[in-house]
């Protein structure tokens, strides 16, 4: 069997971003230092935010959009079946109950339907994902969200550079969440960012990312000496992290582009294959940030997932699944709410049938045409032994 040369992920860190590192490691600041609040800055530039706030993974953002709004116990916050169990763990961290809603098949975006479906009296929130980078339809949401005073927030994890109309995400609601993570479209090894134009919610997500501490290190009277007046945690970001993230953030126009055109190029390339249908990457008024491109297998095909990977694999070619279950279906949720196989159809039918292939710009030139030519003889040998 070849080695994997073409990886699902792969950051692209460059001379860069090893310098801008070593200049950290090498000074006297390696956390709540002016590389944040420069990452921040740029970022709130790119995203066209008021408030960047830097933070230490998505899932921290995610926590602490809902913790700073005051959603606890008796509250209930509206999340797609289809996504990173983290959009629904921000949820249950503050007490508060997620409601599963299923998801667009052609985009795997919860739906203003579904939304609609699952409100009660006891919605606070609404915490849409914009899957595989595709945003979701924002205006019928954000109609629906102020018809019962409900927030909004945006799971843009894999959305960094998406737009919706002439919009960008992180700046379609009431904040925005992103990751860092290695693979992600910028990373800043593990992090995270929250945007908002919400002074109030900016200055509360600022105190409760540091131990809830009422002034931090730049604005102390006294050194060393603060109040604590509300519950915090240590979910800062470090310099180090903040300097990649940064280098990262100043190539991410090129790249996006790129992501688009190896979008572009591989859906032709599965053009031909009766079997598979991929998402559109401009749906109504979104533009996704092609994260990756999701090989979806027809309902009624007869072709077995694994043997696909399988010849994937075997041609060196890395894959993914997004994601390996519907969150209700997962057993912490499943034996907490007691949900049964069959409530979110087509978050299963996902699940179970989709390949997330590469299209980051780690892969080489011509490898729209391995993936399809190992699709196809995956297939073809499938057929055969029918
Ligand atoms: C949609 C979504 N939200 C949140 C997260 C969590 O981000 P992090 O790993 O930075 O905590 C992920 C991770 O991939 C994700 O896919």
């Amino acid at each position: 069997m070849r080695e994997i040369d073409i990886p699902f992920g792969q950051p692209i860190l460059d001379v860069e971003e090893i310098e801008a590192v070593k200049k950290v490691l090498e000074g006297p600041i390696l956390a709540h230092g002016p590389v944040c609040a420069e990452f921040e800055n740029a970022f709130s530039g790119f995203t066209e935010s008021k408030f960047a706030i830097s933070v230490a993974s998505g899932t921290a953002a995610l926590h602490l959009c809902l913790y700073a709004s005051n959603i606890g116990p008796g509250d209930e916050v509206i999340v797609p079946a289809m996504s990173h169990v983290a959009t629904a763990h921000a949820v249950e961290y503050c007490g508060a109950k997620p409601v599963f809603a299923d998801v667009d098949p052609k985009s795997g975006n919860i739906s203003p339907e579904s939304i609609s479906n699952s409100i009660t009296e006891r919605t606070k929130a609404i915490m849409v994902v914009h899957f595989l980078g595709l945003p979701c339809e924002m205006d019928a949401i954000n109609r629906i969200a102020s018809s019962i005073g409900a927030l909004v927030f945006e799971d843009a994890a894999l959305a960094l550079g998406a737009k919706y109309g002439n919009k960008i995400s992180g700046n379609l609601a009431t904040a925005g969440c992103f990751s860092f993570y290695p693979i992600k479209h910028v990373t800043s090894i593990e992090g995270g960012m929250v945007t908002t134009n919400d002074e109030r919610l900016a200055r509360s997500i600022q105190q409760r990312k540091a131990f809830g501490y009422d002034h931090n290190h730049q604005t102390r009277v006294k050194p060393g000496i603060y109040d604590v007046p509300v519950l915090g945690y240590n979910y800062r970001m470090n310099e180090v992290e903040a300097a990649v993230g940064l280098c990262q953030l100043s190539k991410l126009k090129d790249r996006l582009k790129v992501r688009m055109d190896n979008y572009t190029a591989l859906k032709s390339a599965l053009a031909s294959l009766d079997e598979i249908t991929v998402f559109e990457p401009r749906q109504g008024k979104s533009t996704s940030s092609c994260y990756c491109l999701n090989a979806v297998l027809t309902p009624d095909s007869s072709i077995n997932r694994d043997n696909i990977v399988q010849e994937l694999t075997a041609q060196g070619i890395g894959t993914s699944v997004h994601y390996p279950g519907p969150i209700p279906m997962m057993s912490y949720y499943k034996e907490k709410y007691d949900y049964l196989p069959g409530q979110f159809p087509i978050a299963e039918w996902l699940s179970n049938k989709t390949i997330s292939l590469p299209v980051a710009p780690h892969v080489p030139k011509g490898f729209e045409h391995r993936i399809a030519t190992a699709i196809k003889k995956a297939i073809y040998n499938a057929r055969k032994s029918l």
